[in-house]
């Protein structure tokens, strides 16, 4: 059959194996070879080398031409437009929880504090509760609404219990900030079962509420990015003792918690025989979600958690990277 009669697939691959098949025609007079004497061998046998490239090739282009008039026919067929533009896939982007704490990491980082991970999400009630001077009669207890495994174990209710584990290690000075998930039975807008705080503990010779103040303070200028009042609030906190909690002013006038610190309270230092009279402390615990909801004004909280993309992507073009 001739090649140029032929217009479908079909046909052309029939012509194929006719030709270059392994029972084909092609193959039929090489297989003829071996009677002709070695000279008339090589001869033949370069011409029929020939003839088989040049049937490949021409099949080939034939091969070409019929698939472009398939392609053709199915555009004209499903109505599509070449000229539209193409879709562009979505690029993720850091969560805001995450790219707030990598900041808040880098700020402090940056005064020479020692990043640690988050660890220890499971834990016992002594490293919780006990060790920070909030004994199992402490009102404190039962503000912290705790999920519990068993007796002992829980869902941790706070990164202070990080401190105890740092300071257990016996080394100093201490200079670090531990970030992580926290766990409360709390929900609703401005609250929910689990949330991230960043823990902060210094504990050196010398170390005095001034620092602390100085630290914080530029903690939260850098942060909020302008000359922002704030306001050391006294407060209360089983672990420190002179604590505060830090409020910063809004726009309207109105003062916002902020974070909560204080100096370590002598005890959880002599519990650790570490002499009290020689080393003090500071510690600040800040609760990412309400900072950021702040610095943007969110009003739910529970929007970091829902995956929603329209709310996630705001943040692509983020501030901090
Ligand atoms: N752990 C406290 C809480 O969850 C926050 C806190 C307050 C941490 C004062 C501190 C601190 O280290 O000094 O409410």
């Amino acid at each position: 059959m001739d090649i140029n009669v032929i217009n479908d697939h079909k046909e052309l691959e029939n012509l194929r194996i006719k030709y270059l098949g392994k029972k084909g025609l092609i193959a039929h007079q090489i297989n003829l070879l071996k009677h002709l004497p070695l000279v008339e061998r090589k001869r033949f046998g370069k011409i029929i080398n020939n003839v088989k490239h040049y049937i490949y090739t021409k099949i080939n282009n034939k091969k070409i031409f019929l698939d472009d008039l398939l392609i053709n026919k199915n555009i004209s067929l499903n109505n599509l437009d070449l000229s539209l533009p193409g879709r562009r896939s979505n690029i993720g982007s850091m969560h805001p929880i995450t790219s707030t704490i990598y900041y808040i990491e880098r700020f402090f980082n940056s005064l020479g504090f020692d990043i640690l991970s988050g660890g220890f999400e499971l834990e016992d009630q002594y490293h919780n509760f006990d060790a920070l001077n909030i004994p199992i009669y402490h009102p404190a207890r039962n503000v912290q609404d705790t999920f519990w495994f068993d007796s002992n174990f829980l869902l941790r209710t706070q990164t202070s219990n990080m401190q105890i584990h740092e300071i257990k290690k016996n080394k100093f000075p201490i200079r670090m900030i531990i970030s992580g998930k926290v766990y409360r039975k709390d929900s609703d807008k401005t609250h929910s079962p689990m949330f991230h705080q960043v823990e902060g503990l210094v504990i050196d010779k010398n170390v005095n509420f001034s620092n602390l103040k100085w630290v914080i303070s530029n903690f939260l200028n850098d942060f909020f990015k302008k000359n922002i009042e704030i306001r050391f609030r006294s407060s209360y906190f089983p672990f420190t003792v002179l604590s505060c909690e830090v409020d910063i002013k809004s726009s309207d006038g109105s003062w916002l918690e902020v974070l909560g610190c204080g100096i370590v309270h002598p005890n959880i230092l002599k519990r650790f025989n570490i002499n009290s009279k020689l080393y003090s402390g500071f510690a600040f615990g800040i609760g990412v979600e309400r900072i950021i909801m702040l610095y943007y004004g969110i009003k739910d909280l529970r929007c970091f958690f829902k995956n929603d993309i329209k709310f996630l992507s705001q943040f692509k073009k983020n501030r901090y990277f």
